[in-house]
């Protein structure tokens, strides 16, 4: 079976084909440049730039597979949850293609489209198993059933994992997306040289503002000339220890659900997945619990359509299609 899936739920215009299993190709047009100026994604700017890369994008996933498109089977695409916009472009696009070629349409949520990017390479994990969701907008725990059902065991009270590294990385002049920056110089740097604050809560839920609210007053209450000094002589020492703080959140609250659910397999998946850190911790915690890990290539932890078909092949194989007067819903749950 072949599926086109489609995402353009944020600033990446992404497009792929997958057969059986097998990822035929995966092409992801990134704003990146376009936003760094402003420290952010700029919804209007994100959607214009949808617009125009959509097309192309799509042409260049089909040419690398070497698929016609009469030869699909169904098309996939996120309808939410993510930038209203930019949702509509690639949504719009694929309802169009779809009804022309007479091909089912699976409507996607993109968070479930991380959850399953876990099967992207073999071996996929026996189900249940704990996801954490990690990504620019989201940090979710998550039990994943054999059937869809995603039970959310946790969430983020405030900012989301990625969203405190970008809004760390901005205060440290490192400009936007934050998160690979300052895995980089944490590579460097000694994890112990600040102690940030690790907000650990009760039960399973997070909450990342009051790192941010610390690195804000670290930076603020010093001198001029004691920040410059800081911000160029331990640039790496202070992204280590930011990193720490965020990495011995996640795997505390990963390791708690293990051993409250008996969980035999923990994924790990989204854009902050790509962390080196959190990989290498979570290889770690499934040794010491004695529990499988998966957690995918960092190409398929960051937004991509190859997870969005992949989880939609699998919606089609359960029966599950759209209609095709699917609306986007930017805040659509798990
Ligand atoms: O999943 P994703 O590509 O887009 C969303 O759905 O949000 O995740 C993007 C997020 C950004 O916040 C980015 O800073 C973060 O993932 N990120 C990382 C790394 N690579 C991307 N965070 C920490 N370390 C990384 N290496
Ligand atoms: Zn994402």
């Amino acid at each position: 079976m072949l599926v086109l899936g489609i995402e353009s739920s944020c600033d990446d215009t992404a497009a792929a084909v997958w057969d059986d299993g097998t990822v035929r190709s995966n092409v992801v047009s990134s704003q990146t440049d376009l936003h760094e100026e402003y420290g952010g994604v700029v919804p209007e700017l994100a959607s214009r730039d949808h617009q125009r890369l959509i097309v192309p994008v799509v042409h260049r996933a089909l040419d690398d597979a070497s698929v016609e498109p009469s030869a699909l089977d169904a098309v996939a695409v996120t309808h939410g949850p993510g930038l209203p916009g930019s949702l509509l472009v690639g949504l719009s696009f694929a309802k169009a293609f779809a009804r022309g070629l007479d091909l089912p349409l699976i409507g996607m949520n993109h968070l479930e489209g991380h959850v399953y990017s876990v099967d992207l390479e073999p071996p996929a994990p026996e189900r249940p198993f704990l996801c954490l969701v990690v990504s620019g907008g989201h940090t979710e725990l998550v039990h994943v059933d054999e059937n869809f059902h995603h039970d959310v065991l946790g969430r983020t009270r405030d900012d989301a994992a990625g969203e405190a590294f970008d809004k760390v990385a901005q205060l440290f002049g490192l400009g936007y997306p934050g998160g690979p920056a300052i895995d980089r110089h944490a590579e460097a740097g000694d994890p112990e040289f600040h102690d940030f604050p690790r907000t650990r809560l009760d039960d399973l839920d997070f909450s990342f503002s009051g790192l941010k609210t610390s690195v804000l007053y670290y930076l603020r209450d010093r001198s001029d000339a004691e920040r410059t000094r800081l911000l160029g002589d331990h640039l790496d020492d202070l992204c280590a220890s930011v990193q720490a703080a965020v990495v011995d959140v996640l795997v505390d609250a990963l390791r708690r659900a293990v051993n409250e659910t008996g969980a035999e397999h923990v994924a790990v998946v989204g854009g902050v997945a790509a962390n080196s850190s959190l990989r290498q911790r979570v290889e770690a915690l499934g040794r010491e619990e004695g529990v499988g890990v998966s957690v995918p290539d960092p190409a398929y932890c960051m937004d991509n359509a190859a997870m969005i078909a992949q989880a939609g092949a699998q919606r089609l194989a359960a029966g599950h299609t759209s209609s095709p007067t699917l609306d986007a819903d930017s805040n659509l749950q798990l």
